[in-house]
């Protein structure tokens, strides 16, 4: 059985698992605890022992930090076997939030300090192993961040800062106010969104040795919806490239095509099924030659490289 390996996210960051579970979804999989926790045993058995989750993520009535913490419950030993990544910032208007009068961002100190304390409670841990913000806000006041993650450090609430969606500069402006290096950027890394690869997201990752986590690898499930022309052009390439590798399934040239990224990404599953779990395993043994990777580049594209 092909098993995960584990890697240091960046030179003073944490050791993750190379892939890592997203829990976004988690409350259209129709679980119950024990099934949870069973799904959590099954991912974690094949090394992904990396768990995302958001302050955001389900709905006002079953937060996924609530259903995830339900099953962690059920074995209280898990905690210890598994690294635990939240996310705050993002501010929906919804039931558990009555003072949210529009969809929006809030990157203050008390925010954040509010947030990660409802994630520790929804969760049933005491702290998290990285905490990111979010989405880049405009309203962002970098040493504000910085004192809270600094604050939330000392409190033993959380161990790591990193960001998701920053653009390098907005990378630059926190780090510049941050005591410790932050630990990564979680951006959506996939055939039909190249925007990162390109505005250079990722070459300041592989400069800093910070890697980058990847969501969405498989466009949220767009890459199999067959209505687009770029779509059919991907697809017709993608299983050339699969019976060219050996794959099982074009899910893992895709995945094996993120993988070959220089800056080393880090997937996260959005799948809760267990057999799409260990394909995405799988795929961590493919490797894409320049030229089969590129060949997605141009499929993506429509056009040739200049
Ligand atoms: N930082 C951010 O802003 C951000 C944003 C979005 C997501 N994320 C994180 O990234 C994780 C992954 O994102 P994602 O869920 O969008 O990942 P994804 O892998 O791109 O999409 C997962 C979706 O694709 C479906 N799928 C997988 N294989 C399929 C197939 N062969 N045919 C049809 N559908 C298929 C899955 O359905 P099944 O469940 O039925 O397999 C699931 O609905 C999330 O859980 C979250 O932790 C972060």
């Amino acid at each position: 059985m092909t098993k995960v390996s584990r890697t240091k996210i960046a030179p003073e960051g944490p050791v993750f698992s190379s892939l890592v579970q997203g829990y976004w979804r988690m409350g259209d999989w129709n679980m119950d605890p024990q099934s949870r926790l069973t799904f959590l045993k099954q991912h974690v058995e094949l090394g992904i022992t990396t768990v995302d989750h958001a302050h955001v993520y389900g709905s006002a009535q079953a937060p996924c930090e609530t259903l995830f913490g339900e099953a962690l419950k059920l074995d209280p030993a898990m905690r210890d076997e598994i690294e635990i990544i939240s996310k705050c910032g993002i501010e929906v208007m919804r039931g558990d939030a009555p003072s949210n009068h529009v969809n929006h961002y809030n990157s203050s100190q008390s925010n954040i300090i509010r947030s990660v304390e409802t994630s520790l409670q929804r969760l049933g841990v005491e702290q998290l192993d990285v905490l990111l913000i979010h989405r880049p806000d405009i309203l962002m006041d970098a040493d504000e961040v910085a004192s809270a993650a600094a604050l939330l450090k000392r409190q033993g609430k959380i161990k790591h800062l990193g960001v998701s969606n920053f653009s390098p500069s907005q990378f630059a402006l926190l780090q510049s106010r941050c005591d410790a290096p932050l630990v990564t950027n979680q951006v959506e890394i996939n055939p039909l969104n190249l925007s990162v690869t390109e505005d250079g997201t990722l070459d300041q990752l592989q400069q800093l040795s910070v890697r980058p986590m990847a969501w969405s690898c498989l466009a949220g499930g767009a890459l199999f919806d067959t209505n687009t022309d770029n779509v059919q052009r991907l697809q017709q390439t993608l299983h050339a490239i699969k019976q060219e590798i050996g794959a099982k399934s074009i899910e893992q040239v895709v995945f094996a095509w993120v993988l070959r990224l220089p800056s080393q990404p880090l997937p996260i599953i959005g799948s809760g099924n267990i057999e799409r779990v260990r394909s995405a395993v799988a795929a961590t043994e493919l490797t894409l030659s320049n030229q089969q990777w590129y060949r997605i580049w141009v499929a993506s594209k429509g056009h040739g490289v200049a």
